[in-house]
This record gives C-alpha cells, structure tokens and sequence, in this order.
C-alpha cells in the first residue's frame, strides 16, 4: 500500500471553543488514527486571519468571517497521517452544515454555514501556506503513537 504521508493544517473556530467542543473535535481525529503534532490556543489578530481567508476577500461573507474568526480563541493544529489534507476534510464535512453528512463534525454537530465549527486546508499546497501562517517555523512533536504499527503496514 502507498502511503501518502502528509501534514495539514485545521482550525477548532471560535464557535468549537465557545461550546465546549475542542475535545470532542480532537476525540475524532486522534480515534480516526491521524497524529496532533502542534497545537496553538490563541485569539487570532484580525490582520492573520484577513490573510488566511485571503482566497475569500472578495465575497460578501468574508468581513463578517473574518471578524468572527478574530472574536474569540481557537485552537490552530498541525496533523500529520496518511492522505491527512483529505481525511481532514472528510472528517469536517461539507462547508454548508445542510449538506455534511452525517456521521462527520459539520453533519453531527453545526447548523449554519457562518458557523462551521472547524477549517481544515482544502489542499497540500493550502496546507504548507497555513502551517507556515500559523506556526511559522516552530518544530512540532515527534512521537510514536502506540497504535502505529496497526494504522499503517
Ligand atoms: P472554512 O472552512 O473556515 O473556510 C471558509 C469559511 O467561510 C467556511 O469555513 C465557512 O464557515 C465560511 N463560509 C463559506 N460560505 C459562507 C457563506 N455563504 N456565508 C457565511 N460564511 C460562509
């Protein structure tokens, strides 16, 4: 099997923090078999997340977006695993919380579209960009998790 051994970037938003969801969110991906290697709990400046969403700016949502991002803290990770850019997503579901499935974070547990819960890097090169953002040169945790040799051939 090929292992597509990756790193993306995903964010627990204000709204995930506010109700007491961080741990219900990194329950999932930690049981999904992927590996939290940074984790960064801050209030995001306006100027950071003006920059994350830039790919938005000329949409009607993007200054409401992006003074919601800006309003409270988040928890940004880093998340290395197997194909993790598309597990991710698949894990967050569809952007409108109508549309997730259920069974993922969007499908189970958000209903509004302005408040999605979570982002996660929707491609490898979004994710370089991210992390970079983010967590500009820190080193991230090396570890073994104990299940590895069962997650992976
Ligand atoms: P996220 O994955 O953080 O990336 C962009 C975000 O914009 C998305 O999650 C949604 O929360 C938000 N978003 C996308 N479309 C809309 C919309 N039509 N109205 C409000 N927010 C939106």
């Amino acid at each position: 099997m090929v292992i597509f051994m990756e790193r993306t970037y995903s964010m627990i938003k204000p709204d995930g923090v506010a109700r007491g969801l961080m741990g219900e969110i990194l329950g999932r991906i930690e049981k999904r078999g992927l590996k939290i290697i940074g984790m960064k709990f801050t209030v995001l400046e306006k100027a950071k997340v003006e920059e994350h969403y830039a790919e938005h700016s000329a949409k009607a949502f993007y200054a409401g977006l992006v003074e919601f991002v800006a309003s409270g803290p988040s928890l940004s990770l880093v998340i290395e695993g197997n194909d993790s850019v598309k597990i991710m997503r698949a894990i967050s579901g569809e952007t409108d919380p109508a549309d997730a499935a259920i069974g993922t974070v969007r499908g189970d547990i958000a209903l509004a579209m302005d408040r999605t819960l979570v982002h996660t890097s929707h491609s490898l090169e979004a994710a370089e960009r991210e992390i970079k953002l983010h967590f500009g040169g820190a080193a991230f945790m090396v570890y073994k998790r104990c299940d590895e040799d069962f997650l992976y051939e």
